[in-house]
């Protein structure tokens, strides 16, 4: 088990090249397996989430190469998946498992999907539920957890579903089994959730429309390979953006980030704390919008955030939980639950490590309350539990710039999952940061 150990204080500085985007990674992976010809695919993240997605489609007879710094993937078409000699092992990955699960449905074999200790934890239920009802044969435990089943050769007819939750994940499963149902597939979504693979399935030469909360997609058009570029993940710049605000004397240049509307909400929930955050070289990158960002360090203040800030933002609460901390007066988030049931439970594990560090945190069912530290204060020093989640590892990595005394954080062996160099990266660009191999 590795920990992190960070000593206090310091800013960031200088340019900090986040790696690729983790969601959009996985979609280009998947979606060029299944188009019909060659793609060439530049900046994927390299990280193990988006690894096992690679060894899953290589375990079904798709061939991949790495040239220079691209990932080739000679695409089999819709039909032309082979059946994995094992089980797929999705590791840590979330994403990996809910996208395949609806891909799998649809296919003339049998699959079964496994994962580690935490996302074998996680409700699938959330996606058997709506597999089921297009006819597909999917079972997970008792609790609908993994590993699941997947009888496969099934007839899938397309539905009409209102998913429980905003989830990119849902929907994504729903649209990918949908490729080989019968008729069409549409689903509706309380909020607005990320549309990587509506842009993606659209670019591709998929029969599909979408915005306004629900996207629809009729089977039987083929997709056809094209060669893609990966933008800067938002959710990996968000721990530097973080960083660099609450630092005094930081300013911090993040190249090529994705600021898909349907994501961006970090970027809109920090300016309204009141963060120095410059928008530069707005652009296109393979049908997703880029731009350079560059973060100063300034004084903060609390915010309420509620609604449809949520989904938006969904990944980056840990960090923007870290910048609440060090904002003038309260933070309250409410109508957050799914934090609960990502890689860890983001509120649960936040409130007490906040606390730990001396933050007055109260965790609520549904969000969380911080009473923002006096002007000036700082985070006591500390050992947090990471949780083995990398998000919440990298967020109080960042604290340590606002600390009076070192932070030790346990068990950040999954900050490879979405940011493999992030040591390297963090100590680059000001942060006094080092790993020790503990037991585990
Ligand atoms: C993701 C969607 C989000 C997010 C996850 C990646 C995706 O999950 O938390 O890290 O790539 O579709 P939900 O869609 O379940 O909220």
């Amino acid at each position: 088990m590795r920990n992190f150990e960070i000593a206090a204080g310091g800013r960031l500085s200088g340019r900090f090249q986040v790696p690729g985007d983790k969601s959009i990674s996985h979609r280009a992976i998947m979606l060029a397996a299944l188009a019909q010809g060659r793609s060439r695919i530049s900046g994927l993240l390299t990280g193990e989430d988006c690894i096992a997605t690679r060894r899953a489609f290589e375990a079904m007879g798709v061939a991949m190469h790495n040239d220079a710094d691209a990932l080739v993937i000679d695409g089999v078409g819709l039909h032309g998946l082979q059946a994995p000699a094992q089980t797929i092992d999705l590791g840590n990955s979330g994403t990996g498992m809910r996208l395949l699960a609806g891909l799998l449905a649809g296919q003339a074999f049998a699959t079964r999907l496994t994962g580690d200790a935490s996302l074998t934890q996680r409700p699938m239920g959330r996606i058997i539920k709506p597999l089921r009802r297009m006819g597909a044969r999917i079972t997970g435990d008792a609790q609908d957890r993994a590993p699941l089943d997947i009888a496969g050769g099934d007839k899938l007819t397309g539905i009409d579903y209102h998913a429980p939750v905003a989830s990119a994940q849902i929907k994504t499963c729903l649209l990918l089994a949908g490729l080989y149902a019968e008729g069409v597939t549409t689903v509706h979504e309380p909020g607005i959730s990320r549309d990587h693979s509506e842009r993606m399935l659209a670019a591709l030469g998929a029969d599909i429309d979408y915005g306004q909360g629900s996207v629809t997609l009729r089977s039987g058009a083929p997709l056809q390979a094209q060669d893609l570029t990966v933008p800067a993940d938002l959710s990996s710049a968000a721990f530097a953006m973080v960083g660099a605000a609450i630092a005094p004397g930081s300013e911090l240049q993040l190249p090529g980030v994705g600021i898909n509307p349907t994501r961006r909400g970090v970027i809109d929930l920090l300016l309204r704390m009141g963060a120095a955050i410059e928008i530069t070289n707005e652009r296109q990158v393979s049908g997703e919008p880029v731009a350079d960002l560059t973060i100063r360090g300034r004084s903060l203040q609390g915010i309420d955030i509620d609604g449809a800030d949520v989904a938006l933002a969904i990944d980056e609460f840990p960090a923007l939980f870290i910048a609440a901390a060090c904002a003038k007066g309260g933070t309250r988030l409410r109508n957050a639950a799914e934090l609960r049931v990502k890689e860890s439970d983001r509120i649960a594990a936040m409130a007490a490590g906040l606390t730990t560090l001396g933050v007055d945190a109260a965790a609520h069912d549904d969000g969380m309350t911080i009473v923002g530290m006096p002007h000036g204060a700082a985070f006591s020093g500390g050992r947090i539990n990471s949780h083995g989640d990398h998000r919440i590892a990298m967020a109080f990595s960042m604290a340590a710039l606002r600390a009076s005394g070192p932070i030790t954080i346990d068990d950040c062996d999954n900050v490879a999952t979405s940011f493999p160099d992030f040591v390297a990266r963090a100590r680059h660009a000001g942060l006094d940061i080092g790993v020790r191999e503990a037991a585990a």
